[in-house]
């Protein structure tokens, strides 16, 4: 859906980033406010939400699963929630995009519902592995088929009764994996449980609390009861901290920057990217800190330094599992190298962020070695060249930032899939002071 047109960006050698970006809003958390508006008694409002073609796929397919919705119409969204058991039949397959969160969360859903439903994706999202929600849904009574090498599309079948409450220790640290769980949980009969092997991104837990259902947590294990009521309320969206790690990343490695990045989410379970930009001698200052709603959020002082290589701690891994792309660029203009381990979940993104950031450092002369579950890089100097992103919207704007140490232009192709989590990206870069421009092929 997303890939009709070809797109490259070129970003012309050097530059700062300076002045204000306004953030657009949280891929996860918008997501997650459909979904459970959409399930919720009442009417819920959101202000903030990205209209990025991902959360919108998320919309499309709860509108054709029989919910009203206005909007989204410049962050704001109103959504009649259809309550528990409120969706209907849909007409067609849902087709989730580009979107792994859409697909996996839903899943959790559509599992509990009276209906068959079909779940389709991209080139992309049809080689993403699914066994890892599919088995535990089927051991809480879900009848699912998808390829037989486990990948979508994922044909739901409708359950004859309530699903089972399981107890489950997740294998991987996801937070699809928990969600998607923790929804289907609702339709369970009993208590479902679930424990992670790492602390994750817990927007679902708020979410719960603010639809009114606070969930019990503890160690790392999270319970929700099958059967309570979602009640409407009204959702702020921050700023997507993975959005705001791109130009972090920019002001950092371009001498002389010095750029505010407003209204940025700074949930402990999302601030890894902070805590490794720091520990390599980035300059960001936390500003204005404040809560909306049920997250906390803040303004972002970044300046231009020099940055050295680290051994990135794997348990910051999972708090910053999407800021990769952007960190292997800060680690190519550091001095000295960086070591990252534990990170193999990378290879199941969008694209194999290992191999496809290797071959694009590569490309631009940088000593990138990939290794099974992470990579070592020399930082360096980055030379000009082509990279490819392989269609993955990080990629894409991790390399349009490298632009600024780059000596000499830099090309990236398949820049299409930026429009699923950041459609202002190019214009907010140039604003800041990145000089990038876009050709467009058929
Ligand atoms: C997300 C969880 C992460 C992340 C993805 C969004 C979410 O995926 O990479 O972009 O919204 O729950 P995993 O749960 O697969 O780690």
């Amino acid at each position: 859906m997303s890939r009709q047109h070809s797109v490259t960006f070129t970003v012309q050698p050097g530059g700062r980033l300076e002045g204000r970006v306004r953030i657009p809003g949280d891929k996860s958390i918008s997501h997650r406010f459909v979904i459970f508006a959409s399930l919720a008694e009442g009417a819920s409002e959101a202000s903030g939400f990205l209209e990025g073609k991902d959360t919108i796929a998320t919309a499309d397919a709860f509108r054709a699963l029989g919910v009203s919705m206005e909007g989204p119409r410049e962050g704001a969204l109103r959504i009649e929630g259809a309550g528990l058991h409120g969706l209907c039949s849909p007409p067609a397959p849902l087709d989730m995009g580009n979107s792994g969160t859409a697909m996996r969360l839903l899943a959790g859903v559509l599992s509990g519902q009276r209906f068959d439903t079909t779940l389709t994706g991209d080139a992309s999202l049809s080689t993403r592995p699914m066994a890892r929600i599919t088995d535990p849904l089927r051991a809480m009574g879900a009848r699912i088929d998808a390829s037989p090498d486990g990948t979508p599309p994922l044909k739901i079948h409708a359950a004859g009764a309530a699903l089972r409450a399981i107890d489950y220790a997740i294998p991987v640290a996801s937070a699809q994996v928990k969600s998607c769980l923790l929804l289907a949980g609702l339709y369970a009969d009993g208590v479902t449980s679930v424990t992670e092997p790492a602390p994750t991104r817990d927007h679902t837990e708020r979410m719960f609390g603010a639809f009114g259902l606070p969930l019990a947590t503890g160690e790392r294990r999270i319970r929700v009861s099958g059967g309570g009521t979602l009640r409407a309320t009204r959702v702020e969206v921050p700023g997507d901290i993975s959005s705001a790690a791109f130009f972090m990343v920019g002001a950092s490695i371009a001498e002389g920057s010095d750029l505010l990045l407003e209204n940025v989410g700074i949930n402990p379970t999302r601030v890894g990217v902070i805590n490794i930009l720091t520990a390599m001698g980035a300059d960001i200052d936390i500003q204005n800190r404040r809560e909306a709603g049920c997250e906390p959020l803040a303004d972002i002082r970044v300046r231009g330094t020099r940055l050295k290589g680290i051994e990135v701690p794997e348990p910051l891994v999972p708090l910053a599992i999407d800021e990769f792309p952007a960190l292997f660029i800060a680690a190519a203009c550091a001095r000295g190298e960086t070591r990252v381990s534990g990170a193999r979940e990378l290879r199941v993104k969008e694209s194999d962020r290992i191999a496809v950031m290797a071959e694009g450092l590569q490309a631009l002369g940088i000593a990138a070695d990939p290794t099974p579950d992470g990579m070592r890089i020399a930082g360096g100097r980055l030379g000009g060249g082509r990279v490819n992103s392989r269609g993955d919207h990080r990629i894409a704007m991790a390399f349009a930032m490298a632009g600024l140490a780059g000596e000499e232009r830099i090309d990236i192709d398949d820049c299409a899939n930026v429009d699923t989590s950041y459609p202002g990206f190019v214009d907010a870069a140039r604003s800041a002071g990145l000089d990038i421009s876009v050709v467009r092929g058929q």
